[in-house]
């Protein structure tokens, strides 16, 4: 066995080196170091309040012995042993729980990688050969018994939050080419266990984020994309909980997401043992990476983290980790800035007197960010014609960008732009001269979604392109701000100008190159912010947020129905990258009317923008809009940087919702509460804070609405977290919002 142990401080730098999303990581974490005792074979990360521990077995399988609480630095964690034979149908060592098991010999396990080769031969025994550890991550190289293939498992533990990050590096060491069916970034296992529950995102269009629970049992539960993207039926993200008890505040939680835009599988089994496995990484369906002599694929990071202390602890630790460690700035990113943007109220109708307009407005109110949405380019007056052309439309711009860019400027704000650049118009310039730059299969239909076809982002000349576009925009205009959308799944997704066994590369092909357009953009504008939008939140997860400032979680802006949107979303994404927006009522979704207090006080839980027409707004809409406007600038530290307890659930259409935010500092915290639909002359419930200092005293008051008389303006974090609150709502669509403030 070789060694080469020399731990300095960890920088999530083998993930960062290798995993390209998280080379634009900020700050960096605190020193862990992870150990390997030779006498028990064990590996241990401890980081955080976690100890994960895997320890090699005679047999040199490589086995997870523990993940969860942190244990003492000396409790015994191995040596691992191999599953024992059950019967001739499960051998000895067939459903070991392997951290990283290659498809071959007896196992029945599912694997997380299997190959073919060339010569036809499809096992691969992967046996533990040896380890390094540098900068605090952690290498460990797996060997195929014959030496045909070799993956380095990389894992990093963040000290502040015990989130582990695993991936794999898998390399043809043998003389001939192989082809790699299916490729996971690792396996999370748990334990033997009968109580086992999975929560899981779903959603679709304009209904993204539905939370869903469902007890594990054996078998398989497949969450997946196989639409080339990140999708919104299913998020990569999943939690699992133990026993019957568990909640918000309470019970162990293990939860994991993945770092990647595409195509993407987390399949969790239970097996006959009654072991949970959860493994992740590309989607195996239609997948398949040829690998010649001396070839590597990189998978995805897969981001794991364990808490006791329930599905409230479980999102804040991960809203910490995506904070510090992911988005690009780190602790150091900027606040989101109050946004307008006109697509609801204009539709493809910009044109540089109307958004003057708009603009004018928008300032007046207190934007601070003038963003101007489709429509704005070639001959795209409907969603018909034009996508590829990026070029300013003369009709409707005649002088160019630059006039409403000064003027927005000029009114103090920034001034943001709508792109999808990965996509283009069958009716466009751009398709009419290179028809064979999108994904297709020759002479096969080419499928269009709302119109357009799938530029093939893994050719490198689309790709050249692509950026050239959109640096040129960049560096032609004073622009502070990228939409950047993605409106369809791919159908059809040939790469004819690669050799038949080449072609499904474009599964990984495709999400690096856009991974590296955006890193590139990012280092030439670095005063320019990126937001992921996907016809709302198609493409959200670990990946892009690395390379994007923020989220659009979905289409869908009514603020009954963001309630449980943004519910979902927390459970896995911090409030920071949550964009929401103030819009019209009646509202287009529902033809749902409701007040702008309302409105607003639903978009102040993540980054505030307002999309309404705000031509047709009163003076009175105004002057509410300027309040809720100020009072959200004197709170969105709290809402984007600190912790976020959910207090009452709106999922599966409760009637109520409620969350606080409290500032890292515990000094300040806000409440915001929310009656749908009011029953029987019910009382709203009682809320009681969360994560507020006891001793201090918080002094309350209403951004909007009051509490029932006799409620204290000053009292004890104790009081108000034990004690809590009684708010005055009443009726259908009626909310409250809170500030509490410690000296
Ligand atoms: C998508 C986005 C919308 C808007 C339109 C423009 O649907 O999600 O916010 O930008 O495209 O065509």
């Amino acid at each position: 066995m070789k060694q080469h142990a020399s731990t300095r401080r960890l920088a999530l730098a083998l993930a960062a080196a290798f995993a390209a999303p998280l080379a634009v990581a900020a700050t960096p974490p605190r020193e862990v170091a992870p150990r390997y005792d030779a006498s028990s074979h064990v590996f241990r990360l401890d980081a955080g309040k976690v100890t994960y521990a895997m320890g090699v077995d005679p047999d040199g399988r490589l086995q997870t012995l523990y993940w969860g609480a942190r244990l003492a630095a000396d409790d015994p964690l191995g040596p691992a042993t191999p599953a024992p034979e059950r019967s001739s149908f499960d051998p000895k060592g067939a459903l070991s729980r392997q951290e990283y098991a290659g498809w071959g010999g007896n196992i029945t396990a599912m694997p997380a990688l299997k190959v073919k080769f060339d010569d036809g031969n499809r096992d691969l025994i992967l046996r533990y050969d040896s380890y390094r550890i540098d900068h605090g991550a952690l290498a460990i190289l797996m060997r195929d018994v014959k030496a045909g293939v070799d993956v380095t498992l990389r894992y990093t533990a963040d000290p502040a939050t015990g989130v582990i990050g695993r991936s794999a590096r898998i390399e043809n060491k043998s003389t001939q080419a192989l082809t790699i069916d299916s490729a996971a970034a690792a396996t999370w296992s748990l334990p033997s266990g009968s109580d086992y529950s999975l929560r899981y995102l779903t959603g679709t269009w304009a209904g993204e984020w539905h939370l869903q629970t469902r007890a594990i049992t054996q078998g398989a539960t497949v969450l997946e994309s196989r639409r080339g993207s990140t999708g919104d039926e299913n998020n990569p993200w999943f939690a699992i909980n133990r026993g019957g008890a568990w909640n918000e505040e309470h019970g162990d939680v293990w939860f994991g997401a993945l770092a990647w835009s595409g195509s993407w599988q987390i399949r969790v089994d239970e097996d006959i043992l009654g072991q949970v496995r959860v493994t992740g990484g590309f989607n195996p369906f239609d997948f398949g990476y040829r690998l010649k002599p001396g070839e590597s694929l990189d998978t995805p990071v897969f981001y794991g983290g364990y808490t006791a202390d329930g599905m409230g602890e479980a999102s804040r630790l991960l809203h910490r980790f995506e904070k510090a460690s992911v988005l690009p700035h780190g602790e150091q990113a900027k606040l989101r800035p109050v946004l307008y943007n006109s697509w609801e109220a204009t539709e493809f109708k910009v044109d540089e007197a109307g958004q003057e307009q708009l603009a004018e407005r928008a300032a007046k109110l207190g934007v601070e960010r003038f963003v101007v949405d489709d429509g704005w380019f070639g001959a795209r007056n409907s969603d018909h014609a034009g996508l590829g052309d990026w070029t300013v439309n003369r009709t409707k711009f005649p002088n160019g960008l630059k006039p409403l860019i000064d003027k927005v400027h000029t009114l103090g704000m920034s001034f943001g732009l709508w792109v999808e650049p990965e996509m283009v118009n069958s009716d466009s310039d751009l398709y009419r001269a290179h028809p064979d730059w999108v994904l297709n299969f020759p002479d096969r239909q080419r499928s269009e979604g709302r119109n357009q076809l799938v530029l093939n982002l893994a050719r490198e000349d689309v790709k050249a392109h692509v950026f050239e576009v959109l640096d040129r925009l960049l560096a032609e205009n004073d622009i502070q701000f990228l939409k950047w959308d993605y409106n369809r799944n791919w159908s059809e997704p040939g790469w004819p100008q690669m050799s038949p066994d080449e072609q499904q590369k474009v599964y990984v092909a495709y999400t690096r190159n856009l991974y590296d357009i955006l890193r590139r953009l990012r280092e030439k504008h670095p005063g320019v912010e990126i937001e992921s939008c996907s016809g709302g939140g198609a493409r959200v997860d670990l990946g892009v947020m690395a390379l994007t400032d923020e989220v659009w979680p979905s289409d869908n802006t009514d603020a009954s129905d963001r309630l449980s949107i943004q519910d979902g979303f927390s459970q896995a994404y911090a409030p920071a990258t949550m964009m929401s927006w103030v819009t019209g009522s009646p509202t287009w979704v529902n033809n749902r009317a409701m007040s702008l207090d309302f409105r607003f006080l639903s978009s102040m839980q993540g980054g505030l923008g307002i999309g309404a027409n705000l031509l047709t707004w009163s003076e009175a809409d105004n002057t509410t809009a300027r309040h809720y406007i100020t009072a959200y600038k004197a709170i969105r530290t709290t809402v984007q940087r600190g912790d976020l307890y959910r207090l009452l659930s709106p999922q599966n259409r409760a009637a109520w919702s409620a969350t606080s935010s409290v500032s890292t500092d515990r000094k300040q915290a806000v409440l915001f509460a929310f009656q749908r639909q009011g029953e029987e002359a019910r009382a709203f419930p009682t809320l009681r804070l969360q994560g507020l200092d006891p001793v201090a005293r918080y002094r309350m008051r209403f951004i909007h609405g009051a509490a029932v008389p006799g409620t204290p303006e000053v009292a004890s974090g104790a009081y108000w977290m034990a004690h809590g609150v009684d708010l005055l709502i009443k009726g259908d669509f009626d909310a409250a919002g809170a500030v509490f403030e410690a000296p």
